[in-house]
């Protein structure tokens, strides 16, 4: 059980903290920084990561709903950086967005970070700059907070999903602004980590119930998951409870930055396996692996909701609204667009290394692209006319997709937006400050996949 003010790692908390360190005067801290780490399978050589405390991936915070997260961010890599506080409603000042909310942290420079948590649920940090880079390189970590009423389970269990691309050499592969990624895919890794393991293994007795955090941390791979001798319900996406869990259904997509929270029941036999699977082309792939002991065969209530976040409410009459054409990419017939300002042919801005274009315009406006008083609500609607998928993220508020029937979808804070889809978002526009809100493909963002909106 967790104490106030407890910042728990997830296997070592004593490592991170000793009891009373975690006062509200002492900050956490945070020291991103080199470190070595065998994620290669067993017989390859360690490879030389950037991470947070040493740890990959960095330490599990866990708080409760209601606290405050004081942090100390002490920049020890030889790039500047900055941590944002994904999927958190948080105080705009905090968000992390280096040229946007805060000048980057220098190499040799520390930053206070210091926030509520108002809501409960997944939620992960994890640099935001140069992240195509930094967050391959594992400077990323889980964000937990509990709920005061939070259901039962015998193992509360965070897999934060991964893929990296290493060299033969074990190291991780450069360069990070590959021509190819940016306009492609994205960054797609060769081996596949669960929790910083290539093959993460965790034990666990027939009939335990387990409350699955998913979360993924993967620069652009698009996860098809699915679940072996466990069964159960999806009760929450990207932090926010479903108000009506769901079941888990046989194949399930989470997208770069997405969240799940699965509860279920270890189904599968004593003596046997029970499986997180990810699937490929050619079948699946342990990406979690349970062995299972002797345990107890008898069935469980199905779990119940989440107890409620705080509500904003949409409200759909009156709304203001937007309209984000998505372009570019390879393959998506984008003549040109407005970059630095000037308009451009399409190969003068793939010459730049630049390739995807938000309503016409490569890379963040000055302009926002609409500014709304506190209290609005706003609908964007959003025509993706590439060849690609893109997963958009808002930063600072959860937003509902509203469906083709016009009734709202669950709360979620990233959008898996399929090529050639038309889809559209609402939200309530209850949190003052300027928002990114961006592809969460790292290296489309970087390549121009970006615009904010300005709450007032
Ligand atoms: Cu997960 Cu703009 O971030
Ligand atoms: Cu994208």
């Amino acid at each position: 059980m967790l104490n106030r003010r407890s910042f728990l790692a997830a296997s070592s908390a004593a490592a991170l903290l000793r009891p009373g360190r975690a006062h509200a005067s002492v900050p956490l801290q945070l020291r991103v920084g080199a470190s070595r780490h065998q994620i290669a399978p067993p017989g390859y050589p360690e490879t030389g990561m950037w991470t947070v405390n040493t740890q990959f991936p960095g330490p599990v915070l866990r708080l409760a709903q209601g606290e405050r997260l004081q942090a100390e961010v002490i920049n020890a890599i030889p790039q500047a950086t900055a941590l944002h506080w994904h999927g958190i409603r948080i105080d705009n000042a905090m968000d992390g967005v280096p040229g946007l909310t805060q000048a980057p942290i220098a190499p040799g420079e520390t930053y206070l970070y210091d926030f509520a948590l108002p809501d409960a649920g997944s939620y992960w940090y994890h640099s935001h700059a140069q992240s195509v880079e930094q967050v391959e390189r594992g400077i990323y970590g889980a964000l937990i907070v509990q709920e005061a009423d939070a259901p039962e389970v015998d193992h509360d269990v965070v897999l934060i999903l991964d893929d990296i691309r290493l060299d033969p050499s074990g190291e991780v592969s450069a360069p990070f602004d590959a021509g190819f990624d940016r306009s492609h895919g994205g960054r797609i890794g060769n081996i596949l980590l669960t929790n910083g393991e290539a093959e993460y293994a965790r034990p666990v007795k027939q009939g335990d119930r387990l409350r699955l955090r998913l979360i993924s941390a993967a620069n652009a791979r698009i996860f098809e998951l699915g679940l072996q001798g466990l069964e159960g319900m999806v009760v929450a996406l990207d932090g926010m409870p479903l108000a009506r869990p769901e079941p888990v259904e046989k194949t399930f997509v989470l997208a770069p930055a997405q969240r799940m929270d699965l509860i279920v029941d270890v189904s599968a036999e004593a003596g046997s396996d029970a499986f997180l699977i990810h699937f490929e082309r050619d079948g699946g792939y342990a990406q979690a692996t349970f062995p299972v002991s002797v345990g107890t065969t008898a069935r469980r209530p199905a779990p119940g909701a989440l107890p409620p976040n705080p509500d904003f409410p949409i409200t759909l009459k009156g709304a203001r609204t937007a309209t984000v054409l998505m372009e570019g990419g390879a393959m998506g017939g984008m003549r040109g667009a407005v970059y630095d300002g000037e308009r451009r042919d399409m190969r003068a801005i793939a010459e730049a290394n630049m390739f995807w274009a938000l309503n016409g315009v490569v890379g963040r406006t000055a302009e926002p692209l609409i500014e709304v008083a506190r209290g609005e609500s706003v609908r964007i609607g959003l025509a993706n006319d590439t060849a690609f998928a893109h997963a958009m993220h808002l930063h600072g508020m959860h937003f509902s997709e509203v469906r083709g029937d016009g009734t709202f979808g669950p709360l979620r804070d990233t959008l898996l937006v399929a090529p050639n889809e038309t889809r559209e978002i609402a939200f309530a526009a209850h949190n003052p400050g300027d928002w990114l809100f961006h592809c969460h493909m790292l290296s489309h963002h970087a390549a121009g996949m970006g615009t904010f909106v300005r709450v007032t």
